[in-house]
């Protein structure tokens, strides 16, 4: 019988439609599910015309595979990888390639690429994102883990991968869990950008009054311009579409927000490495404030939450304001993300190909959009410039857009209107542009309550100084 090139564990939408693209571009492919009936039907639904191999356990799937053996896990994160993982080991051999498409979390990549590397066995966490369509027509791949595999998978997955000007969004990220780190920041990323758009959907619903269809044609004009992107797309698409009775879908939708962990990875990740990733916190944040329905019920009973409208004369500037307010916002939070990622290639040794990044996330993904050649380009220049938001280009973006978005700010704060992101990424930006902060105030509090010492502006800020608050005002250097 002929090997096939890959064997795939988890026949969810995932594994499923990946399967069908490796199929289609001419990967003889192995599935196996633990579920029986599940594979039974995706062969009966999509089995006739391809060479797609069944296996009834992972001994046969292995035993299908052609040498090195790569066998691709579409199954949930967390205990269903550990399992099945336990379970290949001792079935495969030194240079056999295991990977996993999940969005697991990286530190447990981390772990199995050394835990797998000890038996001579490649391991290779690998994001991938764009749903279902993305997976059937062009996923973008964020592969990381032990580089001896990538020369073995490279061309198999860049050929299955989305593609701009012919360029493959599938680049290798670096070794452990490179790969799926890129991809729950990517996650984050996605959080922030959903949070910011939602919040201008309900500052044009609350604060200006606009119908769903006047809000759909606002997102369908902008997706025309600098906020191109497959997330403003959809909304404009989501805002049109009609319940059974014709009235707006969205309005039947419950405001509670679910999530699967990888936003909260993100934040606290970069709580945990002192980086300061505020939007997409907040929007973290603002999820598990949505989650508590009934409580904001009851406080909306007891504070009063119905916000004014503005007058009708003011739309069409305030609908300004907040495409500004969007972009200068989405700036801010991918500013953050890339100096989050930054920060973990120092702390894991990466060497995070950062431009690679942004071109791999501008087709297939989730958040795909216009702006990431932008950033692409940023990360060209020589020298880089220390942070997006002192890129030249980004830097006269912003300040072109800051007068809307404070304006949008505003409207926010002055209807009512919760709008977190928008407005903490504006007091980042306030805080990021100012040379002499407010810190200050803290170290002098942190001084005189705790001796905690201080740096002074004048003098070597290697010195450390503690004032005698309470006693004669004088001050010492501390040791
Ligand atoms: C992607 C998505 C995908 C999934 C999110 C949803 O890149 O295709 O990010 O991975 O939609 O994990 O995450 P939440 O359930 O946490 O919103």
């Amino acid at each position: 019988m002929t090997k096939s090139d890959i064997g795939i564990v988890g026949l969810g939408v995932m594994g499923a439609n990946l399967a069908l693209n490796l199929s289609d571009k001419g990967y003889r492919v192995s599935v196996y599910n633990r579920t029986s009936a599940v594979t039974s039907e995706f062969i009966e639904t999509h089995g006739q015309g391809r060479t797609i191999a069944v296996a009834d356990n992972l001994q046969q799937l292995v035993s299908q595979l052609g040498s090195p053996r790569v066998i691709l896990l579409m199954v949930t994160a967390g205990r269903a990888v550990e399992a099945v993982i336990e379970q290949l080991q001792p079935l495969l051999e030194p240079g056999d390639i295991v990977i996993d498409g999940g969005n697991s979390n990286y530190q447990d990549s981390n772990r199995r690429w050394l835990e797998l590397a000890a038996w001579g066995i490649h391991f290779v966490g690998m994001g991938v994102s764009g749903g279902e369509d993305g997976a059937r027509f062009g996923p973008s791949l964020m592969p990381g883990g032990a580089a001896a595999a990538w020369p073995v998978i490279r061309d198999m997955f860049q050929a299955i991968a989305a593609r701009v000007d012919g360029v493959p969004c599938c680049q290798w990220l670096g070794d452990g869990g490179a790969g799926h780190y890129v991809k729950m920041i990517h996650n984050g990323i996605e959080y922030g950008d959903m949070q910011l758009i939602a919040e201008v959907c309900h500052l044009m619903q609350h604060a200006l009054g606009l119908s769903h269809d006047d809000m759909a044609d606002c997102f369908a004009a902008w997706n025309g311009g600098r906020l191109e992107s497959y997330l403003i797309e959809i909304t404009a698409r989501i805002l049109r579409q009609r319940d059974r009775d014709g009235s707006p879908l969205v309005e039947r939708i419950l405001d509670m927000a679910g999530n699967k962990g990888t936003g909260v990875w993100t934040a606290h990740d970069a709580l945990a490495n002192a980086v300061p990733l505020t939007l997409i916190s907040e929007a973290v944040h603002a999820r598990m404030l949505s989650a508590r329905k009934s409580e904001r019920v009851a406080a909306a009973a007891l504070l009063g939450s119905v916000p004014t409208l503005v007058a009708e004369s003011d739309r069409s500037m305030y609908l300004d304001a907040l495409h500004d307010a969007l972009y200068a916002a989405k700036l801010v939070s991918y500013t953050q993300g890339f100096m989050l990622m930054q920060s973990a290639a120092k702390t894991n040794g990466w060497a995070l190909p950062f431009g690679d990044i942004a071109l791999l996330w501008r087709a297939g993904c989730i958040i795909r959009s216009r702006f990431l050649t932008d950033i692409k380009n940023s990360f060209e220049r020589e020298p880089v410039p220390p942070s997006l938001l002192q890129d030249p280009f980004f830097a006269a973006e912003v300040k072109a857009s800051e007068a809307g978005w404070r304006l949008a700010v505003m409207l926010a704060v002055k209807h009512g209107v919760a709008a977190p992101a928008l407005s903490s990424a504006l007091s980042f930006y306030d805080g990021y542009r100012c040379a002499n902060g407010s810190a200050n105030i803290i170290q002098a509090q942190r001084d005189f309550f705790g001796a905690h010492t201080y740096q002074r502006t004048d003098g070597d800020e290697s010195n450390h100084f503690h004032t005698r608050w309470l006693g004669d005002g004088g001050e010492e250097i501390a040791s």
